[in-house]
């Protein structure tokens, strides 16, 4: 994989639906692995897609290590617990595949769509061609968010590989 430098993503308050602010910020992995560990480690089984996040702890840990090593991630904090978190890993194409979670317990406020807007925002001024996710075609409500967002269905299958270019 070629070597890709990512600019520093400046830190932004959000608020939900319901006014509550959450910090919306770059994921620095030896800082904040543990923390980030931890909120997958609660994360409810039932809203898991495609097989992730895994479900044991060591899975899990094996997993955020080749994130933090192979990508860049923003998170949401409410009172320093981390209750989002948004990956893109960079293929050789010039463009980023996308991966977000937000905790059950915060879903379905907005939260997820801001931090979307963020990094779409973040990856047009950092120069990528485009953004890239797959997620399963009975995910509704991912593929809600991810449409008004304008991304669109590049490959219906089992899965649904959705794509949205950057440069006009
Ligand atoms: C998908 C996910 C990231 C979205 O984040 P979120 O913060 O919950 O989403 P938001 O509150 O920003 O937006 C949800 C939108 O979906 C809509 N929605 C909710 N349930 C829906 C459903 N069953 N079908 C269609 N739309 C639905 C809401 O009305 C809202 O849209 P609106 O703003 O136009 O009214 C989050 O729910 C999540 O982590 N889900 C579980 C994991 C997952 O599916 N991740 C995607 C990777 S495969």
């Amino acid at each position: 994989m070629a070597t890709v430098l990512f600019p520093p993503f400046r830190s932004v308050v959000v608020k939900d639906k319901f006014g509550e602010e959450f910090l919306v910020r770059q994921y620095y992995h030896e800082k904040d692995r543990e923390k980030l560990i931890e909120m997958y480690v609660n994360y409810d089984p039932n809203y898991r897609c495609l097989g992730l996040p895994p479900l044991s702890r060591t899975a899990i840990e094996k997993w955020i290590d080749y994130l933090g090593q192979n990508g860049f991630s923003i998170i949401a904090e409410k009172d320093g617990k981390v209750v989002g978190h948004l990956v893109i890993v960079p293929d050789d194409k010039n463009r980023v595949d996308l991966t977000i979670f937000v905790h059950q317990d915060y879903q379905d406020r907005g939260l997820g769509q801001e931090m979307m807007k963020l990094i779409i925002e973040y990856c047009k001024n950092a120069g990528f061609d485009g953004i890239t996710l797959v997620t399963e075609r009975t995910n509704a409500r991912a593929i809600h968010v991810y449409k008004k967002l304008g991304f669109e269905v590049v490959a219906p299958y089992y899965e649904f590989d959705m794509y949205l270019p950057l440069k006009k």
